[in-house]
């Protein structure tokens, strides 16, 4: 039997918690927060344009993580899909108690550069997989999931310093084993494009997505609430949009130290299926800020710059969408503290 627990029950970590669950030797237990009520009375409700309508009922539905530690279920896999921001709380400190160093292996679904260091900080011997979704999904209530569009996950065994010629030791042996087992289970879920990935390549998708996430996020919020598809149907917009995706992709394969891969869209590939996107979808952060919420700012935009600026490089186009909206959620938080 093989045992999941997830960390941050929201639209992607329940998501993928109710495909895993369709895997019969796969026992998915969650811990949850706001939803908890909802959840502990009716499990969660997905509404998916692929997989249908379905109750997903957890193996335990959990009210924090010492339910879980107390359990005394040795996790195999502790997955980790809560909002990305080191500047509001280290969420690897959640996990103290719930992993065992040399069996369970941490998978973070998250959006961002540089969101497994606290977690190979705070573990040093345990695995930690490296995950990037294109998926489209939002929790619209307590423990409803509305499964917009896509499915596709790409996971790769976190080893810094390896690369695909690297024959790595033993423990880079066993990472890569627990992320194929991993991407089968969702696989057997349904999730038929949940993709293996080496180290390497893993970060160099993670650089990708930057790129769309870096330029269309934070110039939502400062173009006062834009779609993607407004956004890229505006001339000046457009060449901002394009400005910003080349400046990620040309400083990308100078940090990692080797070209991207010629099968990733370019920017001009991305603009043209955003302008035909009429879906009127609006990137996450936007609805962060919509709701008063913290965005994703320091994983999206903070790192990359400081990950770059470490080997010499400057992204100006990045440093100041950064830097503007950095300040624009300030303000804002310190004009509600005032209320
Ligand atoms: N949604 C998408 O379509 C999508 C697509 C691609 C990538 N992503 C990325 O996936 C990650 C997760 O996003 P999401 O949209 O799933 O966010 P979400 O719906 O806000 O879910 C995050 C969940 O984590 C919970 N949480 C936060 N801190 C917790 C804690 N200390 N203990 C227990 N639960 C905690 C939240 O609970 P509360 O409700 O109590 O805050 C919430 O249920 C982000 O990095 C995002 O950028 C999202």
């Amino acid at each position: 039997m093989m045992n999941v627990l997830i960390v941050g029950a929201g639209a992607v970590g329940a998501f993928y918690a109710s495909r895993l669950a369709q895997v019969p030797n796969c026992q998915v237990s969650v811990v949850c927060r706001s939803n908890y009520k909802a959840v502990a009375a009716n499990g969660f409700k997905v509404d998916s344009p692929k997989y249908g309508s379905y109750t997903f009922t957890p193996h335990r539905t959990l009210a924090n993580p010492r339910e879980a530690s107390d359990s005394n279920i040795v996790w195999d896999y502790v997955v980790v899909s809560t909002k990305a921001l080191p500047d509001v709380s280290d969420d690897s400190e959640i996990l103290v108690g719930l992993v065992k160093e040399g069996h369970t292996a941490i998978v973070l679904i998250q959006n961002g550069l540089g969101v497994e260091e606290p977690y190979t900080k705070r573990f040093p011997a345990a695995t930690v997989l490296s995950a990037v979704t294109i998926v489209s999904a939002a929790q619209t209530e307590p423990g409803v999931i509305k499964h917009n569009r896509w499915t596709r996950i790409s996971i790769g065994p976190y080893l810094p310093g390896s690369t695909d010629t690297t024959i790595h030791n033993g423990d880079g042996k066993t990472a890569i084993e627990r992320n194929k087992t991993f991407i089968k289970a969702l696989q057997d879920g349904g999730v038929k494009d949940a993709e293996d990935y080496s180290h390497a390549k893993l970060q160099m998708v993670r650089w990708h997505k930057i790129a769309i996430n870096a330029s269309m996020n934070p110039s939502a919020v400062l173009s006062n609430g834009s779609t993607n598809n407004a956004m890229s149907a505006d001339p000046e917009l457009h060449r901002h949009l394009k400005g910003v995706m080349e400046e990620v992709l040309s400083v990308a394969p100078k940090v990692l130290g080797t070209p991207l891969p010629t099968d990733l869209a370019t920017p001009e590939q991305i603009l043209k299926s955003t302008m035909k996107n009429t879906s009127g979808s609006k990137p996450s952060m936007l609805l962060d800020w919509e709701q008063g919420k913290k965005m994703e700012l320091e994983v999206i935009l903070g790192n990359p710059i400081r990950i770059a600026r470490e080997k010499g490089l400057e992204m100006p186009r990045l440093q100041s969408l950064y830097a503007l909206l950095r300040m624009s959620q300030e303000n804002r938080d310190k004009a509600k503290s005032k209320l």
